[in-house]
């Protein structure tokens, strides 16, 4: 039988050539819908769509209840979220362990009402009746707790609340899916309550931010804590039914290879963003979050423990002279045309480089980007079940100004390692998607 399998692509450019009609690019919606959405609003994180855009295609494309879907970058988990609502199943896979545990937590709508209740109880009586005691008690200096970046980030009276906070969140033994709520509690409290400008996705210690001047500790926790307590309340109301049913397997892991956990065949649609090919280096911009749980205490080991898990977008995750930077034997062979522009716009790249103040190494990162992306489409080309289609919302990018048709260049490399066809729609994203992009 032959083998159906077709790759959509839509890409993040203003284009007022669009062929979309305007009524099928308002169904996608904005990112902002996500940020009104309940659980989808739980933590600001650069998802490419929003969960409207999840919702318009898996209608357009009639998925349906008795299918999966799968996310090889799930993120927040706006995909995973969004079909828990319409009771279809999914896997989602994300690298980033912080970012993965953000997923998990909004995906368990499960969660012991009265175990979260009596832990927002236990804060309050803690934070009224014995803060100095507990503050004394634990004789620290919050120095000693945290590196500079985060404390630069507070008032001290409000880095001490937020390491007690971490404190008896993580003395507490609560069971794993109410840790998990918290855990994204006082992540989500942690931007909120700063003194500095730490909106997303950049951190700049010295500059002050005033909305957050009177925000005070345990008011914003219990404030958040309830309005989240809630919204797991109002996302069963708003979904079907049978979302019970339906089953989610996330995992933290690489999706350039999933075999260990997703067998061949087994998925019916693809809805993914990866990273763009603009520098935007994912790992950096949760290093707030990353230093305030103690996953990292430098660059270095942001770059151990995250940064080397990702795909390569950006120029910090390249090195130069590493050999994973020269474009696979297997992607020459199979996808000779696309190969040769790489090589040729990376060599270009690297002559630009030499004058260029910065130094950025765009040429490698380029390759390395390249390569990553033809082992996911070949990954997700084997997850895929015959007659089915997979879905990337892309960015195109223009690295020292050399054009690089990335969307064009994936729905390509579709081709050569199988898929059918592919088919480029143009979306119109707001200002926010635009602005992200253009950072060279
Ligand atoms: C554009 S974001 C996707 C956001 C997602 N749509 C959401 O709802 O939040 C791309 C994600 O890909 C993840 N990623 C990068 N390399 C990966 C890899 N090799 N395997 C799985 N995920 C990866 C990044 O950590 C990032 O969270």
């Amino acid at each position: 039988m032959e083998t159906i399998k077709q790759l959509s692509l839509f890409s993040e450019i203003e284009d007022i050539n669009s062929k979309n009609s305007k009524n099928e690019i308002e169904n996608w919606g904005t990112f902002k819908d996500s940020l009104k959405a309940p659980v989808h609003r739980w933590f600001t994180y650069p998802a490419g769509f929003s969960y409207k855009a999840v919702i318009h295609s898996i209608e357009r494309f009639g998925i349906t209840s008795d299918m999966v879907v799968y996310d090889p970058f799930m993120g927040s988990g706006t995909t995973n979220l969004t079909c828990k609502s319409l009771a279809i199943s999914s896997f989602g896979v994300e690298a980033h362990p912080f970012v993965y545990k953000i997923a998990k937590a909004k995906m368990n709508w499960e969660i012991n009402y009265q175990e979260a209740v009596i832990f927002i109880k236990k804060v309050e009586n803690i934070f009224i009746k014995k803060l100095d005691e507990t503050i004394n008690q634990q004789e620290f200096s919050i120095e000693n707790c945290f590196p500079e970046l985060v404390i630069k980030c507070y008032s001290k009276n409000t880095i001490e609340k937020l390491y007690i906070l971490k404190n008896i969140l993580e003395a507490e033994g609560l069971s794993e899916p109410v840790f998990d709520f918290f855990y994204v509690v006082i992540t989500a409290l942690l931007r909120d309550v700063s003194s500095a400008a730490t909106g997303w996705p950049y951190i700049a210690p010295k500059k002050l931010k005033p909305t957050s001047a009177d925000k005070e500790v345990l008011v914003e926790f219990m404030k958040l804590s309830y309005q989240m307590l809630k919204d797991i309340k109002n996302i069963k109301q708003g979904s079907s039914e049978n979302h019970q049913k339906s089953t989610h397997n996330l995992f933290n892991a690489d999706s350039r290879n999933t075999e260990m956990f997703i067998k061949n065949q087994s998925v019916d649609y693809v809805f993914t963003s990866p990273p763009y090919l603009n520098n935007f280096d994912y790992s950096d911009r949760t290093r707030l979050e990353l230093y305030f749980w103690g996953d990292a205490k430098n660059w270095k080991e942001i770059s151990d423990n995250f940064r080397t898990k990702l795909i390569t977008s950006a120029t910090t995750q390249v090195l130069r002279g590493d050999s994973r930077y020269i474009l696979l034997d297997d992607f020459r062979k199979e996808c000779d045309e696309i190969t040769n522009f790489i090589q040729t716009s990376a060599h270009k790249l690297a002559e630009l480089r030499k004058i260029k103040g910065g130094k950025k190494s765009y040429d490698l990162m380029l390759i390395g980007y390249f390569n990553d992306m033809y082992k996911i489409l070949k990954d997700v080309y084997r997850v895929l079940k015959p007659n089915t289609k997979a879905l990337f919302v892309l960015g195109d990018s223009a690295p020292y100004g050399i054009h690089i048709p990335t969307d064009k260049l994936i729905g390509e490399i579709g081709v050569c390692i199988g898929f059918n066809n592919y088919k480029m729609e143009v979306l119109r994203q707001g200002y926010f998607i635009l602005k992200e992009r253009i950072k060279w």
